[in-house]
């Protein structure tokens, strides 16, 4: 079981140990810093404070200790998406599904969207499981800039009509 709650500047420590290692391959690329955390969380903070609210930053907690983050942002009045990193020793738990779950959930209703995408490293399929999980599709792929050049990343999608999710057929 995990919950979710807002980040605060003394998660920075177990923030740093999420974003390092096997978890940071296929997103960031490097490490985080305790000072590039630090800033991150206070980025959150200022982006959770704004009228209207574009960004939802939750901490993964379970066993009431931090051990991922997953992200909503709003990119239009109607779409949004998620993104999410969890601590390499606490994967295969099916956390990650968990805290996706309920984030699809509160884009669904408090933040008032009706589209949700999200995407992952090809070399990353345990994210697109998660997806799938969480009631996504695949729609594609989506070219990102790295250091080696363009990576097409796997695109996921998941639709509702306010009571409920839809098919999406591609
Ligand atoms: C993706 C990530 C969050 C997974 O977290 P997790 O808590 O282990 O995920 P869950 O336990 O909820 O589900 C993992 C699923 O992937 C499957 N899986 C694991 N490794 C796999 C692999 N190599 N190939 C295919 N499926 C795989 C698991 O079997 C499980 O599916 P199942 O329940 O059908 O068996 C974690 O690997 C991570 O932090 N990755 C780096 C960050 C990232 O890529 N984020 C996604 C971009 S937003």
């Amino acid at each position: 079981m995990v919950t979710l709650r807002a980040l605060a500047p003394e998660d920075a420590s177990a923030l740093a140990r999420i974003y390092s290692g096997a978890p940071i391959r296929h997103t960031t690329g490097r490490p985080l810093t305790l000072t590039q955390v630090q800033e991150k969380i206070r980025a959150a903070l200022a982006r959770g404070a704004e009228n209207p609210r574009a960004q939802w930053s939750w901490g993964i907690l379970a066993a009431d200790e931090m051990i991922g983050l997953i992200a909503l942002r709003r990119r239009s009045p109607s779409m949004g998406t998620i993104s999410y990193i969890l601590r390499e020793d606490t994967w295969g738990n099916g956390y990650a599904t968990q805290a996706a779950q309920r984030v699809v959930a509160v884009a669904f209703t408090t933040a008032g969207l009706n589209w949700l995408e999200a995407m992952h490293h090809p070399d990353n399929p345990a994210s697109g499981r998660v997806l799938a999980k969480a009631g996504f599709s695949r729609i594609g792929t989506a070219d990102r800039d790295s250091e080696t050049g363009l990576v097409s990343y796997e695109l996921y999608a998941l639709e509702t009509d306010g009571h409920g999710i839809l098919p999406i057929d591609r």
